[in-house]
């Protein structure tokens, strides 16, 4: 995939998937801009980070104003960042930790894409892909909070998708299964809980967040003009086993 020449704004940059996906962006010519509330330890000449916090839209507001100023446009946005749940019943949470969820995991998503689509509808062209998860579909007990903020980012990229459809922008979302990441390590580590998960999934093991980067690139690409909307499960199989 060629990206040389387009400008994608990252965001998650710092760690797992956010990563994955800025390391296959800059191997494949993109310069890339990487959001993240943490520092970043990337290096490379085509790549420019922004400490920023996605749920402040002062902070967004300033920060795509000024790539757009030194880049002249932006191409592409990967909404990677985000965080998992507090782990417990729906009716133990409290307001603070069901909104931080929701604020991190979908509003931030709304904020970032609203500015930057703003940008690329000067352009009529551009392309937004959504991290989603296998838990907008499939659920277990004590995840409300995350699910529901995963569920809204699908129903989110359709309705952007279809907002956006003048514009020549597409919205898409993947959702990873399993994968190894900053968010995952700990749980992975523990032999007897990487045992029980890969016994679940089809494919038999944990994804490497390179597999999913790679799937947010092919939907960055000129490769998906015609897919909108859309949410690809990227899970060795995990949903269709349920
Ligand atoms: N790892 C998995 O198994 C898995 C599965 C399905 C979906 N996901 C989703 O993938 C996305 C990426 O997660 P990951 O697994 O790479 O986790 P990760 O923790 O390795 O990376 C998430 C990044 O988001 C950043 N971030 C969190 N809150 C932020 C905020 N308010 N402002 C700016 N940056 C913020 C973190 O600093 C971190 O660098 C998340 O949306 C997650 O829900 C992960």
């Amino acid at each position: 995939m060629d990206f040389k020449g387009k400008v994608i704004v990252v965001t998650g940059a710092s760690s797992g998937i956010g990563k994955s996906t800025a390391e296959l962006l800059l191997e494949n010519g993109a310069a890339v801009i990487g959001l993240d509330k943490n520092e970043s330890s990337m290096q490379h000449e085509r790549y420019r980070h922004y400490c920023l916090d996605i749920r402040n839209e002062q902070q967004i507001v300033s920060i795509v104003n000024e790539v757009e100023n030194l880049y002249g446009r932006i191409d592409g946005l990967a909404n990677c960042a985000g965080i998992y749940s507090n782990s417990k019943p729906f009716f133990e949470l409290s307001f603070e930790e069901w909104d931080n969820v929701i604020s991190t995991n979908l509003t931030g998503i709304f904020l970032l894409s609203k500015h930057i689509a703003g940008k690329m509808m000067k352009n009529k062209a551009g392309k937004i892909i959504n991290i989603s998860c296998i838990r907008s579909r499939i659920f277990r007990p004590e995840m409300a909070d995350y699910a529901a903020s995963k569920g809204g980012v699908v129903a989110l990229t359709a309705a952007m998708a279809l907002d956006l459809k003048d514009y020549n922008i597409q919205v898409n979302s993947v959702a990873p299964g399993f994968t190894y990441t900053g968010m995952t390590a700990e749980s992975f580590n523990d032999a007897q809980i990487r045992e029980f998960s890969e016994s679940i999934i089809p494919a038999g093991r944990i994804a490497d967040p390179k597999e999913i980067a790679k799937v947010v690139l092919f939907l960055l690409s000129d490769l998906s003009t015609y897919i909108n909307g859309e949410t690809i499960f990227v899970d060795g199989g995990f949903k269709i086993s349920k």
